[in-house]
Formats: C-alpha cells, sequence, structure tokens
C-alpha cells in the first residue's frame, strides 16, 4: 500500500503539511445506524415556531390593571386601554379582558394597537387572518365600523378592512376578518390596529379578548407554524422531536407544570401558563399542534410527562402521586388511545384526528438528577403504571446512567451535556466504554456553549457563545462521530437549544436564531443537517481517531446507492490530510464533498448570517486516496464503494 503518492510525498518535504493520518476502513459494517438519530429537542414556541403574531394576545396569566398586563400593546391615538377582569369573561380559561373607552372630544381613528414579537412582518400579497372577540359592558345605540390594519410605526397602513361593530352586542362575538397587504414595508417596525373613528364613538367603551393574527402557515395549518422557521427545521431532515420539554415541561411550582390537557380545544379554553423560560405560554402550540406538526415534518415524537418534580424544587409525595400518574395516561391516550375506549382518545377524534399518532418513546420528567432522591419512587411508580397500560412504548429515563439505581431497570437513558468544544471532541469516546447491557441513550441536549472551561454557563465576557462557532461546531461534529460510531447504543441525539429570538434571548448559545422579520441558521445547523442528511443504514468500523488528538471522522454506508459516507472533523486552525484505504472491489475514482469551514470564531449572525454554509465540491478518490481537512471544518465525503 502506497499511503501518498510520490508527487504528494514531494509536496510534504517542501511544506508544513502534517503527516497524513491513515484511516483504514473495515470491509463489513458492524451496526445498522438507527433511523432515529438525528432529530430535535423542542420547548415552548410562542413568539416563535407558533405562528401567531400578536404577543399577549388573550391576557393570559397576567394581572389586570398593572402596566405588565399590557405587554406589547398601546394605545392609538388618545384612546384609555387598560386590561380588566371581566365580569362577564369570554371563557373560564380567560378571565381578563382588554377595556377600550374611546373619550370624548377626539376625532380620527381612535383605538389600540400590538406591536407583536418584537415587530410583525408584513409581505404583499400574503393575507393574514386576524380575528377577536368583543362586547359592549353596557348596551348603547353606537352601530359603526371598526378599522382593523396593519401599520408600520410611521403610520403608513399596509393593510385594512372593516367589521361592523353594534353596541347592543352585550354577549361576546367573535369577528374574523383578512388583511391583504400590497406593499412590503422594508422593516419589521409594523403594528396590528384596531380602531373605530373617534367622533361616531366618542364615549363609548368596549372589551377585547383572545385578539388573533395569522400569516399563512407551514402547510397552511390554521393555528399552525410560522413557515420560515418550520422550512428552517425541516431543511435539516430531522426524525424526531422531542416536546414539550425541557424545563418548560416542569413548571415552577406543581400547579404550574405543563398539563396537555390545558393545551387542547378551542383557543379560548386554553388558560396558558407561566413557562419556565420567564414569559407566559398561550399554549396555542399545544399537544394536538405538536402531534400535528411531527406528521407534517416527518418526525416522531419524543414526548415528556410529568412527573412529580416541579423546577422550583418539590417532589411531590410517593402517596400523592396517583392524580399525576392518572393525567399521564390520559395524556398518552390522547396520541394513541383507541376512542371507543379512552375519553382523552375520544376527544382527539372529535378534534379531527381519530387515527392514533404514531408514538414509541416516552420520557419520564425531564434532568431528573436534580431530584435524584425523590426519582427513584416516582421512576417506580409512573414506569410500572405505564407500562401496564401501554406495553409497546420506550419509557426513558432522566437521571444520570445507573446513579440512582433505578427500578424497573431503564430500556432507555436521556443525557445531556453543555460544555467546550474541547469536551466535547476529547470525550467523543465516552459510549465507547459504556455498558453493552442492552440499554439505550438519548443524547437529548448537548451543545458546546462555552469556551472556558472554569465557566460553562458564564458570559460573553467568559467565553459563553452568544452563537455557535466553527470552533464550537467542529467540537461537536467530533462528538457526533462518537454517536455514529456508539449508534449501536445511541438511538437518538439533539443540540440543545432550537431556536432563540435574538430580541429576546434567554440561553445561548442556540440552533436556529431568528428576529419577526429573518431566520439564521448556524453553523451548527449545519453541522446538524450534514449528519442527519449524510446519515447512512450501516456504521462501517475504520481505524480509531485518537482521543486526544484533534481530528475525528466517522465511516458510515448507504446501502441503497452503494455509497460510503465519510464524515470528518478538524476541530483545530491548521488544515490536516487523512489517506483513507478502502477494502471494496469497486471503489469511484471521484465523490463529492460537503465542506463548512472558517475560523474559530466564525458565527453565523443576523449581520453576517452565510459567514459559513457548507460547500459542495468534487474530490478525487479511489481505493487509497487522500483528503485535506481544511482548519475548523466539517467535511462530509460520498462515493460510490462497494
Ligand atoms: C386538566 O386535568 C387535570 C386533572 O388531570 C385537572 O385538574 C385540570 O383542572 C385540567 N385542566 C384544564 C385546563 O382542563
Ligand atoms: C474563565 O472563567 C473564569 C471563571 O469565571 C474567569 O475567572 C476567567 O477569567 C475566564 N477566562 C477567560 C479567558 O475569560
Amino acid at each position: 500500500m502506497l499511503p501518498v503518492s510520490f508527487v504528494s510525498l514531494g509536496l510534504l518535504a517542501f511544506t508544513t503539511v502534517a503527516r497524513a493520518v491513515t484511516v483504514s476502513v473495515s470491509a463489513t459494517a458492524s451496526h445498522p445506524i438507527p433511523t432515529t438519530l438525528w432529530g430535535q429537542m423542542y420547548e415552548s414556541g410562542d413568539g416563535g415556531l407558533y405562528g401567531e403574531l400578536l404577543q399577549n394576545r388573550a391576557f393570559q396569566q397576567v394581572t389586570p390593571g398593572t402596566s405588565g398586563a399590557l405587554n406589547a400593546w398601546q394605545a392609538v391615538n388618545g384612546a384609555t386601554i387598560s386590561v380588566i377582569k371581566e365580569t362577564v369573561p369570554v371563557s373560564p380559561a380567560l378571565p381578563n379582558a382588554l377595556h377600550v373607552v374611546i373619550p370624548s372630544g377626539r376625532t380620527g381613528q381612535v383605538g389600540f394597537a400590538n406591536t407583536g414579537y418584537f415587530g410583525i412582518k408584513v409581505t404583499a400579497g400574503s393575507t393574514y387572518t386576524a380575528s377577536f372577540f368583543y362586547r359592549f359592558p353596557t348596551a348603547s345605540s353606537f352601530r359603526g365600523n371598526a378599522v382593523i390594519s396593519l401599520q408600520t410605526t410611521g403610520g403608513q397602513v399596509l393593510a385594512s378592512t372593516t367589521a361592523a361593530l353594534s353596541g347592543a352586542q352585550t354577549t361576546w362575538q367573535q369577528v374574523t376578518v383578512t388583511l391583504n397587504p400590497t406593499t412590503t414595508p422594508s422593516s419589521t417596525s409594523n403594528r396590528f390596529v384596531i380602531a373605530l373613528d373617534g367622533a361616531a364613538a366618542s364615549g363609548q367603551t368596549v372589551n377585547f379578548a383572545m385578539l388573533s393574527l395569522f400569516p399563512p402557515t407551514f402547510k397552511n395549518r390554521p393555528n399552525g407554524m410560522r413557515a420560515d422557521i418550520a422550512q428552517a427545521l425541516v431543511e435539516m431532515g430531522p426524525s424526531f422531536f422531542r416536546f414539550p420539554g425541557g424545563n418548560n415541561l416542569e413548571g415552577g411550582t406543581v400547579a404550574q407544570r405543563w398539563q396537555w390537557n390545558a393545551t387542547v380545544g378551542p383557543l379560548v379554553n386554553r388558560p396558558g401558563r407561566q413557562g419556565d423560560w420567564g414569559y407566559v405560554n398561550t399554549d396555542g402550540l399545544g399537544i394536538l399542534e405538536y402531534l400535528q406538526w411531527c406528521e407534517d415534518a416527518n418526525m416522531q415524537p419524543i414526548m415528556a410527562v410529568w412527573a412529580g418534580f416541579a423546577l422550583g424544587g418539590t417532589s411531590v409525595a410517593e402517596a400523592a402521586l396517583g392524580p399525576y400518574i392518572q393525567q399521564a395516561i390520559d395524556q398518552i391516550n390522547f396520541v394513541i388511545g383507541d376512542p371507543t375506549k379512552s375519553a382523552p382518545a375520544a376527544l382527539r377524534a372529535s378534534l379531527g384526528h381519530p387515527a392514533p399518532f404514531a408514538l414509541t418513546y416516552v420520557e419520564v420528567g425531564n434532568e431528573d438528577f436534580f431530584a435524584a432522591t425523590s426519582y427513584v419512587y416516582r421512576w417506580k411508580d409512573f414506569v410500572n403504571a405505564l407500562k401496564a397500560q401501554f406495553p409497546n412504548l420506550h419509557f426513558i429515563a432522566t437521571t444520570n446512567i445507573n446513579n440512582p439505581v433505578l427500578t424497573p431497570k431503564p430500556t432507555e437513558y436521556d443525557v445531556h451535556v453543555y460544555q467546550t468544544p474541547t469536551w466535547f471532541a476529547q470525550n467523543s469516546f465516552f459510549y465507547d466504554s459504556i455498558a453493552r447491557d442492552g440499554t439505550k441513550y438519548f443524547e437529548g441536549e448537548y451543545a458546546a456553549i462555552s469556551t472556558n472551561s472554569s465557566d460553562i454557563f458564564g458570559s460573553p465576557a467568559t467565553g459563553r457563545l452568544t452563537f455557535p462557532t466553527m470552533q464550537s461546531s467542529t467540537g461537536e461534529a467530533a462528538f457526533m462521530t462518537g454517536l455514529e460510531r456508539n449508534s449501536d447504543i445511541v438511538f437518538a441525539a439533539a443540540y440543545a437549544p432550537l431556536l432563540n429570538h435574538v430580541s429576546a434571548s434567554q440561553w445561548t448559545p442556540n440552533l436556529v436564531s431568528f428576529d419577526a422579520g429573518a431566520v439564521y441558521r448556524s453553523t451548527s445547523f449545519y453541522v446538524q443537517k450534514l449528519f442527519s442528511l449524510n446519515r447512512g443504514d450501516q456504521y462501517i468500523p475504520s481505524t480509531l481517531p485518537s482521543s486526544t488528538g484533534t481530528l475525528f471522522w466517522s465511516v458510515v454506508r448507504a446501502t441503497a446507492t452503494q455509497e460510503i459516507i465519510i464524515k470528518v472533523s478538524n476541530t483545530v486552525g491548521t488544515s490536516a490530510p487523512l489517506t483513507f484505504v478502502l477494502p471494496f472491489n469497486t471503489v469511484a475514482s471521484s465523490g463529492t464533498v460537503q465542506v463548512i469551514q472558517g475560523s474559530a470564531t466564525t458565527s453565523n449572525t443576523p449581520t453576517n448570517p452565510n459567514a459559513a454554509v457548507p460547500v459542495t465540491n468534487s474530490v478525487s478518490t479511489g481505493k487509497t486516496f487522500t483528503y485535506n481537512a481544511p482548519g475548523f471544518s466539517v467535511s462530509v465525503i460520498r462515493l460510490v464503494a462497494h
């Protein structure tokens, strides 16, 4: 075997290029790649994945009379607005309403506006659906039009329509209209306005509740997903979607936990809840919307059930677990139950989905290593009850592996890690040393979030990243080659967190960032996409990388196309040659390489969203070939070889 040609030997002699690492590839596969391997972890979607454009649309979980209750709302042209506790609420779930008084002596359009989630994107040619409930708390002789519009902050009307309001309407009436902008403003600083003619409505008082504004959604689902964000997520080719959390499952208190039954049915029936990331969740993106999204995006759900622990530190006593276990059983029946046998399943059928959804994995809690002592009984009682009802489901434990020892023995664990890029590279062998005892692993949250090993969760000043960088993304890719190698026991893996509104960040870095107008795919997003779209179906062993080195690889086969797929992560700034030796009879003389590269600090940001994106080139291949991995790069080489 000649590892390199005489020509390249000559080049090597005159340059500082390192000696090529030789990677000998095995002739036979060691194990199939699980079809679930790459997917997404998700929690809480208001102002992001969920398509609703109005923030604080239903005054859920706010304190009436406070300025905080008016978050994202503002008066227009002298109206007096406040959030009140309604004497006749629009629904038991929504006790509050917007109380609007048109003072006497005003002229022109007087009303109120919503500024959206830090702006509203308005696009000419798109149809926006707006709706609201109104009632006059005191009957009046008023008859007139409400003008419903989209406007720039400067007052330019982008789309407008009217709806007749009647002062005789003292019970709640829903109004639905469409708005068709004919111009696309240059900015997203726009607002949604409802106004009355000041002179005609002088002195009138009107209450409004459950207001909504939707753009066209992904696959045009009513109450669906924001199309550009959904498109970015689908583009990664995820095979699963973990929901509803994450911390956001747990609630600060037991009462604030995520409850499936508070997230179904008409939007007016959803009370919303104080989420775990500092803001109120509308629960407009409820359990049915999550499941529908999984179907639309061709992903399987990895669904969590609340397991008796709230983030504030409360573990429910074992004797008191019964109702929570029943609620978990009901939640699962909503997803997969038989409508003729289960009320939650009958509810699903009544909401338009009589067939059960596909469900294999149920996660019991979240990060219960924070409450490991009580998890011993919580796991036992939840899983014994759930297994009895649903013998075909797999239940995922969320404590550290075998610490504490759980009964029944978990068949799956969810493992989380936030660390430095170097840690990820050096721990790409983590699963190589885990016992093959039948237990499978879900690397349910991982990300390189800091370059400072003394301060993983610190500030940008001490190394915490705002956006993924090529250094963090190559560290993750190194780790992912280890996940692929160990995919006989690692059945699923997801970067976390998934989404970040750049005007309201709570945790950085994230896989995908966005604002009201656009979506920004990070370098780590492209790494996830490269692995996911090139996952193959068989793992092929090869010479192992050095666990203390900086260059990592994995080799898989795509049986259907008779291809070998080689992934390489170079986690440092110096390029590095690798010589691959392939033992197959037929090996193409050329293939393709998709490569993303940059400097250590290259990030895709709102101001430079395409600083590093994958580029596809052809590459010379053969039974022996050398590939030079650029500094801070992830490469995917595909060639026909069999
Ligand atoms: C959801 O169900 C639980 C019982 O499992 C009940 O206590 C709660 O009130 C319900 N919530 C809503 C909003 O229906
Ligand atoms: C790393 O974090 C530690 C602990 O916060 C801090 O003292 C140190 O200055 C940081 N190093 C750098 C290079 O920022």
